[in-house]
């Protein structure tokens, strides 16, 4: 079985040697153009021209829970991708809405500043029930996301496209298009702290602009962890200048690294972060798609493993 490693932005030498210990039977070879045809294919970011020549994959292993990037691509007729399903990812997740989501609570900046000054001074506690958090996405990372919240028992609310059933989270459902809404607007009204872990799609893309973070309570905020492109930033920056919008905790940018001269960087209700709020974890990674490799040699069919991307849905 040939296997074949293909990402940018990446240190090869790490995941080749623990891919070839994961699967020793397995010819590994760092992708160059002309490469001869492999089986599977471990990939981030992918030139067009690897996805021309590998027309013989069975599968692509995505190093990333996000495959938005890859489905650009012209990818070979009948190649499956299959993208991380979790390998760590979740729990950095939730630490860091959480960290975002209590920061804000808080009040944590406002007391940093105080520090800066000397100056010893008490805020008045916040209710938590006036700062519902509401969680586009309840896929592998939204889930374990808004559990983790529940746990600061926060009041927390879901949407997903699929109805859900999570403990100690109100799921609403529906798919959340950009022309049709369904019970939308009644998951945007009932939530003051937006967090977006919805993939990037058709139907997602800009869904964070000027008339849907509007519908937000009073002194809204917004998380986003998903991809730049769910926000409109213009629309996020007027909505916090007017005092609208309280703040916002941005993690993923349209253009990454986030361009110097971007109003992001300086302005006093946002907080930057390098897309560094779930990282692929290497070890993690190799173990899971290692696993699925023997699972599907030994036969299993590709629709029983966990990550299969469904190409009509985008995700
Ligand atoms: P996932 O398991 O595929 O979950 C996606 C969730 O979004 C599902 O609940 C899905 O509903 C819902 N959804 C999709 N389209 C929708 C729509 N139009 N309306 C309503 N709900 C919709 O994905 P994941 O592993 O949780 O990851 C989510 C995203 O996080 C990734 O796509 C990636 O962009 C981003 N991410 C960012 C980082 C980072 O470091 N910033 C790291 C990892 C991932 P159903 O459950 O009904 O299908
Ligand atoms: C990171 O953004 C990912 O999609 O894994």
């Amino acid at each position: 079985m040939r296997l074949s490693f293909c990402c940018t932005d990446t240190t090869p030498e790490p995941w080749l040697q623990g891919l070839r210990a994961a699967l020793p039977d397995a010819t590994l070879e760092l992708w160059q153009p002309g490469a001869a045809v492999a089986d599977y294919a471990v990939v981030w970011a992918p030139p067009q021209q690897f996805l021309d020549e590998q027309t013989g994959l069975k599968a692509l292993f995505n190093i990333g829970a996000g495959v938005d990037a890859l489905l650009r691509l012209r990818l070979p007729p009948q190649t499956r991708v299959v993208r991380l399903d979790d390998a760590g990812m979740s729990v950095q997740m939730a630490e860091y809405v959480c960290h975002a989501v209590i920061r804000h609570f808080r009040e944590f900046d406002g007391y940093q500043a105080d520090v800066a000054l000397g100056k010893w001074s008490y805020r008045k506690p916040r209710r938590r029930q006036d700062f519902p958090v509401g969680v586009m996405g309840l896929g592998v990372l939204g889930q374990r996301v808004s559990r983790a919240l529940a746990q600061f028992d926060f009041p927390v609310t879901g949407w997903s496209r699929s109805a859900k059933s999570i403990a100690g989270v109100q799921c609403f459902s529906g798919n959340a298009s950009s022309n049709g809404f369904n019970g939308f607007n009644d998951f945007l009204a009932a939530t003051r702290i937006l967090v977006c872990l919805l993939p990037l799609t058709p139907d997602t893309e800009n869904i964070m602009r000027r008339d849907t973070l509007a519908r937000l309570q009073p002194g809204g905020y917004v998380i986003n962890v998903a991809r730049g492109s769910h926000l409109v930033d213009e629309d996020l920056i007027s909505l916090l200048d007017s005092g609208q919008l309280a703040g916002a905790t941005l993690d993923v940018f349209r253009t990454e690294p986030l361009p110097a001269a971007h109003p992001f960087w300086l302005h006093p209700k946002i907080t930057v972060t390098p897309h560094t709020s779930a990282r692929t974890l290497r070890d993690e990674s190799i173990a899971q798609i290692a696993g699925k490799i023997k699972a599907l040699e030994n036969g299993a069919p590709i629709a029983s493993l966990a990550g299969v991307v469904d190409p009509k849905k985008g995700y």
